[in-house]
């Protein structure tokens, strides 16, 4: 059974993208022959990058717990906000963190905003940067533009048929880059 995690980034107070990251741990439980595991940054609250993981000399106990989590995964779903046309800097204090771990990962990206277009602008960027540390990232996203008019707190769409319709091509292609990956191993 393939291991999916969700990788929750926002640890700003009063979070709304963290609906998303509930949406479809939800959506993903309910449809998919998976594992999941619910990744939220915020429960961490990990000190600004120093070193990656595999240099550190001595990791804290929930830096080797966060590390372990991800080296786990078959696939990933990253649930960012868009904050002034980029990403967060609690995504990449943990993407930086990791190395190898990132390799031929098959990662899926949501991007969440309070305006109209999705988090979109975050692509560029945060796709770059996943290229660079050799993840996989598959030609899918999930952009959820007025998210607080969309979920409610516990990740309940209020428009469920269209969320449906849009998530599960989404979710499809990274179950496939997971199947492809586990068939070359
Ligand atoms: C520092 C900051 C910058 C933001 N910049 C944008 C932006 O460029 N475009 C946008 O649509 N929303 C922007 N927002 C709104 C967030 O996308 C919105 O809060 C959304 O809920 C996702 O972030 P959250 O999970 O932290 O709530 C910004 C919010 C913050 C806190």
């Amino acid at each position: 059974m393939p291991r999916i995690v969700i990788l929750s980034a926002s640890v700003r107070q009063g979070r709304a993208s963290h609906r998303v990251a509930l949406y479809l741990e939800q959506y993903l439980t309910g449809t998919a022959d998976i594992e999941l595991d619910l990744i939220d940054l915020n429960s961490y609250s990990f000190p600004v990058f120093e070193e990656r993981f595999k240099f550190q000399e001595d990791p804290s106990p929930s830096v080797r717990e966060f590390v372990h989590r991800m080296a786990a995964a078959d696939g990933i779903i990253i649930v960012t906000p868009e904050y002034n046309g980029g990403y967060p800097a609690s995504l990449k204090n943990v993407i930086d963190l990791l190395v190898d771990e990132w390799k031929r990962k098959p990662v899926a990206v949501c991007t969440v905003s309070g305006g109209a277009f999705g988090g979109t602008q975050v692509i560029t960027s945060l796709l770059f940067t996943l290229w660079k540390i050799k993840a996989w990232v598959v030609n899918a996203h999930l952009p959820v533009p007025k998210v607080e008019e969309a979920f409610t707190p516990e990740g309940l769409p209020l428009d469920p048929e269209g969320w449906t319709k849009r998530t599960k091509p989404f979710v499809n292609e990274l179950l496939w880059a997971v199947e492809a990956r586990k068939r070359m191993e």
